[in-house]
């Protein structure tokens, strides 16, 4: 059967004791994690459960989210008409499929967890690792969590209150943004069970949403209520290519909006190694879900377009509150406002768990400070713990023991201050940002890494060229992705120079932190595993990749 999208996640970053299996001195605590192992030996091998089935929910689950319900606003606005905008659809779409295409053979040729980060520490070395873990912490996470939570707030304001309350106040629609990241958090932080359950209901919701979408289109189409069929409106005269945009730059901006509602397609990467067959299902997966969710995004586009005009369609990020109001009146509006924004919740409380797991693991790993790779309320937490699992007497009530170590409601039993500092982060973007800029911000920060990883493929072709690649792309396909996504990059400059220099500024400083700390202190950890008996430096290269990779 098809699992629920999240049942994979709490084994992708294990929150027992030895999650990382090292000591202090460096030595394999945990046998599985020892470098001699064969690779993926061990614990790894208990968690091969992943099917074709789970790898499509999880992919598709990731991808379809706020950005098709948002999107079209921005990728209308830049390109210029109807016809421009669907072409950049269609290229965001491709883009997203060449460069999910090149992942899954990186998947194949190194079939470890934890996606870009892996890839990256074996073409480049760790500090490019590092570089993604860090910018993923500060910019990608949060970033992407602070655009799912305005769009859910933009939604949820004009479902309660109507549209003229969102124009009105910028500040109402953040204030609801906030208050959704608090909820979600919270919620994560309790427990994680309570966490994954509510993802099913809001997967749900968010399907629900789209098919509106596609059924209200279909209506349109086929009674004529359109707008296109009504001579009344002045828009009718806009054909499909009138007013497309001659500025590249302008289209490199639409390019970055649709790439956001893409955004997603590298998510089975991160558990590559627990599917049960990689070889073979990461190239199905990817081949069967892209096409779907291409031929989705452009259904949904031309419903958008059938219904609504292009000045309509770019005045809001809600454009499907537009759209339900067009067809359906007041009541439309209101049910696709709902489901969407309760999609919204959804994504929200999705990027949520994995994001307190990633800052989790970055803080076990050494990259940020040991705090945040801590699991519960800290010290009393502990305290908690001594008292019902050992004989050490603890001063804590046993009523409030029996409550917070109940095995199985494990509440409080997450990595708490991890997930506190990416509501921080996030909560500071969705403060000074807005759709239209941090959607550039992410795609900038994003696009460097896909970029890094995707040129990794083709070094890795020529350096290692007898490395068994079970799934190999034709190798127009890295270059395809590779070609396109510097010209995005090197447009980025010119179209959003602010947000493309604060990605430059956060990249620069986790070089600084690379260098004048955490890799220093990871060259003097090599020097003493070198130094231990017995360890032949291949030895060594093999214990500091696998560190990556549990
Ligand atoms: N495509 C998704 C959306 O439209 C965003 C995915 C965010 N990316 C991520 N890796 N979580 O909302």
């Amino acid at each position: 059967s098809v699992s629920s999208a999240f049942d994979f996640a709490p084994s992708l970053f294990p929150l027992s004791s030895t999650a990382q299996g090292y000591t202090a001195l460096g030595a394999p605590s945990n046998p599985a994690l020892d470098p001699t192992n064969a690779l993926n030996g061990g614990s790894l091998e208990k968690n091969k459960s992943l099917t074709y089935l789970n790898g499509l929910s999880l992919v598709i689950g990731l991808i379809i989210g706020s950005g098709i319900f948002s999107s079209p606003s921005q990728v209308n606005k830049n390109a210029g008409s109807p016809g421009a905008s669907l072409i950049v659809w269609a290229v965001a779409g491709v883009l997203a499929w060449t460069g999910a295409a090149s992942y899954a053979e990186l998947g194949g040729a190194i079939p470890l967890n934890g996606g870009a980060q892996v890839y990256l520490s074996k073409i480049f070395g760790e500090w490019a690792g590092f570089l993604f873990t860090w910018c993923a912490v500060t910019v990608l996470k949060p970033g992407s969590a602070a655009i799912i939570a305005i769009i859910f707030g933009e939604y949820l304001v004009r479902a309660a209150i109507g549209a003229e309350a969102v124009d009105a106040s910028a500040w109402l629609n953040k204030g609801i943004a906030l208050a959704g990241l608090v909820v979600v958090t919270a919620l994560n932080c309790v427990s994680t069970k309570l966490g994954t359950r509510s993802a099913d209901v809001f997967m749900f919701l968010k399907f629900l949403a789209l098919l509106g979408v596609f059924v209200i289109g279909i209506v349109v189409a086929v009674t004529g209520l359109s707008y296109r069929g009504d001579a009344n409106q002045d828009w009718k005269q806009q054909g499909w290519f009138d007013d497309t945009s001659h500025n590249i730059s302008n289209w490199a901006v639409a390019l970055y909006a649709g790439l956001w509602a893409f955004d997603g397609w590298d998510n089975v990467n991160y558990v590559t190694a627990e599917f049960k067959n990689p070889s073979r299902d990461l190239p199905r997966v990817i081949h069967t879900s892209l096409p779907l969710v291409i031929l989705c995004y452009i259904l949904a586009n031309i419903s958008y377009f059938l219904v609504l005009p292009s000045h309509v369609i770019e005045s809001s990020n809600t454009v499907a509150v537009a759209f339900g109001s067009q067809v359906f009146g007041p009541v439309g509006a209101l049910v696709l406002a709902l489901f969407v924004s309760g999609s919204c919740f959804g994504a929200l409380n999705a990027t949520t768990f994995t994001s307190g797991r990633l800052v989790y693991a970055a803080g076990k790993e050494g990259y940020l400070p040991g705090i945040f790779g801590s699991i519960g309320l800290g010290k009393s937490h502990r305290a908690i713990r001594l008292h019902s699992s050992t004989t050490s007497p603890s001063k804590v009530p046993k009523k409030m023991v029996d409550w917070f170590a109940d095995p199985d409601a494990g509440f409080f039993f997450t990595p708490i201050s991890a997930m506190l500092l990416n509501a921080a982060i996030t909560a500071v973007y969705i403060l000074i940002g807005s759709f239209d800029t941090l959607v550039t911000f992410y795609g900038v920060a994003g696009y460097t890494f896909y970029f890094q990883t995707v040129l990794g493929l083709i070094i890795l072709r020529v350096r290692e060229p007898d490395l068994e690649r079970p799934y190999k792309t034709w190798i127009t396909t890295p270059i395809i992705f590779c070609c396109v996504s510097l010209f995005l990059l090197s447009r980025a400059v010119f179209a959003e120079p602010v947000q493309t220099l604060l990605v430059i500024a956060f990249m620069a400083v986790g070089l600084v932190v690379w260098f004048a700390w955490v890799g220093r202190r990871r060259g003097k950890e090599r020097q003493r595993f070198r130094n231990m008996e017995g360890r032949s430096e291949k030895d060594v290269g093999w214990m500091f990749w696998k560190r990556w990779t549990t």
